[in-house]
């Protein structure tokens, strides 16, 4: 115990940065010790909300622990399109079997916007991955935001976007694969509506909040007339100066802030498999 708390008290972070715009690799960190060392959990904390996208490397984990990691960040909440794995309804399977082509969540996007509390984050942990590729990206979602004319944040300040599960073919493609393993409860698709810009609740900053996959029209516009101011954002929030790549191994983990960040992962490694597990954390509704 009293080397325990001297570890607490001395113990900093290893960040380092993976792009200029957001992500971050914490090094020299086995989350198995963060049960005894709380100081060490509000430092991955705080370098999160900084980073907004995290990684770790050579996890060496089970289930539980995996799960017990992600509690000390949020509360796991059940995916409703896909059935938890054996004992764990709030750990799900991201897979790709060598013989599929169609990858889970394949597009840019926000994690389910639809709902009228969409997840504050998600944890990735990598179990099995390809030779190469099956890189993510992700986008900072701030700086799309903070780069637009004032003139577009004015207009945006008074928009509300409403996200549908059922927008898109290619998201359909994603749902119909999710519904496949899905749990029969689910509704067939989800609505919300929620401010274009948001402010994060724990930073305070303004994040751009509408996503390709699942934004199909501002509130009170037809989707004909939302289209081209969507089809604005839709481009410019993801310019490469705004993202980083991480190329998973065997035993990463990756833990990003849904809030102000978009991701994509690539489908670019046929005939090979990916597995993940995936834990969502609650998030609050949109401001
Ligand atoms: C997802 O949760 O959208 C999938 C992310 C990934 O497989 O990299």
């Amino acid at each position: 115990m009293a080397a325990a708390t001297h570890r607490a008290q001395r113990r900093h972070l290893s960040v380092h940065r993976i792009a200029g715009s957001l992500g971050a690799e914490i090094r020299d960190v086995d989350i198995n010790e963060l049960e005894e060392n709380p100081g060490l959990v509000k430092e991955i904390r705080e370098a999160f909300l900084q980073h907004q996208v995290i990684f770790f490397q050579d996890q060496e984990l089970d289930a539980e622990r995996f799960l017990k990691f992600t509690k000390f960040f949020g509360k796991p909440v059940e995916y409703p399109f896909v059935k938890g794995i054996d004992g764990f309804p709030t750990i799900i399977e991201v897979l790709k079997q060598e013989h599929e082509t169609v990858n889970f969540g394949g597009i840019w996007h926000s994690d389910t916007t639809y709902f009228e509390h969409p997840p504050m984050g998600s944890v990735l942990w990598a179990r099995e991955v390809p030779p190469y590729g099956g890189d993510t990206i992700f986008a900072n979602q701030y700086a799309a935001y903070d780069t637009l004319s004032d003139g577009l944040k004015n207009t945006l300040s008074n928009l509300k976007a409403v996200s549908t599960s059922a927008k898109a073919d290619t998201s359909k493609t994603r749902e119909d694969r999710i519904r496949d393993s899905g749990n029969s409860s689910a509704k067939d698709s989800f609505e919300a509506t929620h401010p274009a810009v948001r402010a994060h609740p724990e930073t305070g900053r303004k994040a751009l909040y509408v996503n390709v996959a699942h934004t199909s029209h501002f509130e009170g516009w037809t989707e004909e007339e939302s289209a081209p101011l969507l089809a604005y954002l839709f481009k410019h929030q993801v310019k490469p100066e705004f993202t980083c790549r991480f190329r998973w191994r065997v035993g990463s983990i990756g833990f990003w802030d849904n809030r102000c960040v978009q991701h994509n992962p690539i489908n670019d490694y046929h005939g090979f498999k990916r597995r993940m597990l995936r834990v969502t954390l609650e998030g609050d509704k949109p401001v």
